[in-house]
């Protein structure tokens, strides 16, 4: 297949200055990998961030953004300010921000745009939970959560990333077997192929419970092209294994 493999760390809030210096030297000091790789930071730590992994195999980037560009809006972070700092990706649509902080499909729809409208590349989550994935509905969840995407995006739909993280996988130790990955990711490739002509050159990710041992068994699978990671990013040994299974 023609598509790179695209390995990003999510540290969600975790991390402080010291313990972030030690990890990202390491992440520096891994030479060339076979995948794509990237960060994304807490915001305050993006500095640190591009400080340290300019001119290193590593992107870095951010967990979310507003959608909006500027203004009023207390405590918020704009994609304008994320391309300040060299974000080359942007996390939108996490389980996470969409459970805990009621983020709707069209908002997460809008973060993506106001992302792309910056240069930054959005890596927009998708996922069901537990209860859905019981009840039969995986398919008609993540269909509604991506179509929401396509259609703000129009044309430039294309130039984003996906991530599948079944929420029920995520932080468990759970995994969706390869089997089962695989089976959501072709539906939304084959959802995205029906919107843009670049759907075959298009990245989506696997996220929840990716460890060294799995990443291998499920980064084989034809429609999954690398892995959002969240607890093995925080250890480099464990993160540098996952960009190496590529
Ligand atoms: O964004 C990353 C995912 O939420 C996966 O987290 O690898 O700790 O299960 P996890």
């Amino acid at each position: 297949q023609s598509r790179r493999t695209l390995v990003v760390g999510n540290w969600k809030m975790h991390g402080s200055h010291a313990a972030n210096e030690q990890l990202l030297e390491a992440l520096k000091a891994a030479g060339p990998l076979p995948a794509d790789a990237a960060v994304c930071v807490p915001f305050p730590y993006l500095a640190q961030a591009a400080e340290r992994l300019a001119r290193t195999a590593f992107a870095w980037g951010a967990q979310d953004c507003s959608q909006h560009e500027q203004g009023a809006y207390t405590g918020e972070v704009s994609a304008p300010m994320l391309a300040d700092f060299g974000c080359r990706y942007v996390i939108v649509g996490h389980s996470e921000r969409r459970a805990l902080h009621a983020e709707s499909d069209q908002l997460v729809a809008d973060k993506a745009k106001a992302a792309l409208a910056k240069g930054i590349t959005p890596i927009v989550c998708v996922g069901e939970t537990l209860a859905q994935r019981e009840a039969g509905e995986t398919e008609a969840v993540v269909k509604r959560q991506l179509s929401a995407v396509i259609h703000t995006l129009a044309h430039c739909a294309g130039e984003m990333v996906v991530a599948y993280e079944p929420v029920w996988a995520i932080g468990t130790g759970r995994t969706a077997s390869p089997e089962q990955a695989q089976q959501v990711h072709a539906l939304l490739r084959a959802q995205l192929a029906a919107a843009t002509p670049r759907a075959a050159q298009m990245q989506i990710l696997y996220g929840g419970s990716v460890k060294p041992d799995n990443a291998v068994e499920l980064f084989a699978k034809a429609d999954i092209d690398g892995g959002l990671i969240g607890g093995a990013s925080l250890k480099a040994a464990d993160f540098l294994a996952i960009c190496r299974a590529a």
